[in-house]
């Protein structure tokens, strides 16, 4: 099998690799950073986690990045085509599109429960941004969120929310139609055009809240100093096996995303500048949502530990209680929806674009279809929250004994199949596809690919082996 062919099968693709770079990116940012990045390393001490988060991104992150968008580039296919096309032209068996099924299913199960979260968001956009204008059109602009309020009433709004399934359920119908719209639409006209807009609105944002932080607050010294003090005794296994499946999950690693999107890459851009590119983008933000949450938890002596509360039922206390807090809030939360709509299209990408290569459905058709599946699947983690709130799908299993649906979902995708669909790429890329053919693709030579071949091939399956030995038992450690 010849593979000189660039594009896919719909010969849709990005129109330039600052294009590739936005879309990449932005499946990157979103929830895993703003929302989780912050709560682990809040929930495990701050600093040494960080430190390790960042020699994983590095050691294992980046290399599999790379791996991942030469696998699709390499294939040009959707995700289960191009690992087909590669393993036939590197003579083996056709069983490795298996990586390709692992991974578009890993990214349709996250996009069903990330639809969920993101709809929570939205809540709050509408809460704070409601909130705002009230402000506004009383003549108080630079009042405080949620004005009149006590602390109770404000965390009480997460358990209200929670407590109201249609409102749940629609919020996250409102966030699914929004991802599946922007796909129906097309690679150009659709995805590209999303991140070009989302993405630098985004970071303009993320900017303006960082700043406010800084400078109303005292804190920024103090946040700095509990990102970037490492405090080893605060490491144990379990929040190193935490710190890597946290660097897949933000990579987009494992979830076809990535895979797919290289598939539109056109053969001319180099890929590991490239690859390099989204890797430290990606860190960046999550390093910047870190100096923008911490200063403003700190201020009004809240616990940086809160865990996934921290976002949805602390900062709103915090907003009450600054200057002008009724805007940040509103342009806090707009920031976060940005960043979980660039992701979402990616996770919903990597199985429509199977659709449409299988099936040969027009692209709206396969997006609503899958959209659709996804949604239902959403709806019964919303239910989770009330109808269904004592239902654990994975009870008999001990690790996801305590879990709800929406925490069973998250933890088998994060804790299984992106630990499992990372190695079994690295193992491909690094034993079994053709070296020649990889080569080409990554744009290294000399040391530096042998450099990258040898954490692909040793470093990230021992790594990513590992950790997925002690997500599936606890007990060995
Ligand atoms: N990287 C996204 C985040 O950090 O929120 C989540 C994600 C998107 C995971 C796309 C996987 C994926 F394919």
């Amino acid at each position: 099998m010849a593979l000189t062919q660039a594009g896919t099968t719909s010969g849709d693709g990005w129109s330039s690799r600052t294009a590739f770079i936005l879309a990449a990116v932005g499946a990157a940012v979103g929830l895993g950073n703003i929302w989780r990045f912050p709560t682990l390393a809040g929930e495990n001490g701050g600093g040494a986690f960080i430190l390790v988060y960042i020699g994983f991104v590095i050691l294992l992150g980046l290399p599999l990045v790379l791996s991942e968008i030469l696998l699709g580039r390499a294939g040009g296919e959707d995700a289960i085509g191009s690992v087909r096309n590669v393993a036939a032209h590197s003579k083996r068996s056709e069983a490795w599109k298996g990586i390709g099924a692992l991974q578009i299913t890993a990214g349709f199960l996250i996009l069903s429960f990330y639809s969920v979260v993101a709809g929570w968001v939205i809540n709050y956009v509408f809460a704070s941004g409601g909130d705002f204008l009230g402000a506004l059109f009383s003549g108080e602009p630079f009042a405080g969120a949620f004005a009149g309020e006590s602390q109770e009433e404000i965390t009480g709004r997460m358990g209200e929310l929670f407590a109201n399934p249609a409102l749940l359920i629609g919020l996250h119908a409102v966030f699914m139609a929004a991802t599946v719209w922007i796909v129906a639409s097309g690679v150009g006209d659709g995805i590209e055009k999303a991140a070009k807009w989302l993405m630098p609105a985004f970071f303009v944002l993320l900017v303006i809240v960082t700043l406010y932080g800084a400078i109303v607050t005292d804190e920024f010294g103090d946040a700095v100093a509990f990102m970037f003090t490492p405090d080893f005794s605060a490491l144990n296994p379990t929040a190193l096996n935490e710190a890597l499946g946290q660097a897949l999950f933000s990579l987009s690693l494992a979830a076809g995303g990535l895979l797919t999107y290289g598939a539109y890459v056109s053969r001319d851009v180099n890929l590991a500048p490239t690859a390099t590119m989204i890797a430290f983008a990606d860190t960046g933000v999550a390093m910047l949502a870190g100096l923008m949450i911490f200063p403003i938890v700190f201020s009004v002596g809240l616990d940086p530990a809160a865990g996934p509360a921290l976002i949805f039922q602390s900062l709103p206390i915090a907003f009450n209680q600054m200057p002008a807090g009724s805007l940040i809030g509103f342009v806090f939360f707009t920031l976060i929806f940005f960043a979980a709509l660039t992701s979402s299209i990616s996770l919903l990408e990597g199985p429509t674009a199977w659709v449409i290569d299988r099936f040969r459905f027009r692209r709206p058709v396969a997006a609503i279809l899958v959209g659709g599946v996804a949604f239902a699947i959403g709806v019964v983690c919303a239910l989770g929250y009330n109808v269904l709130s004592e239902v654990r799908p994975l009870g008999f299993w001990d690790i996801f004994a305590d879990s709800d649906i929406l925490d069973t979902l998250d933890g088998f995708t994060g804790k299984i199949m992106l630990p499992l669909g990372a190695f079994l790429v690295a193992v491909f890329v690094g034993w079994f596809a053709d070296r020649r053919l990889v080569q080409q693709q990554t744009g290294l030579s000399g040391g530096m690919f042998m450099l990258w071949r040898f954490l692909v091939a040793f470093v990230c399956p021992i790594a990513v082996g590992l950790v997925l030995l002690f997500g599936l038992f606890p007990g060995l450690i």
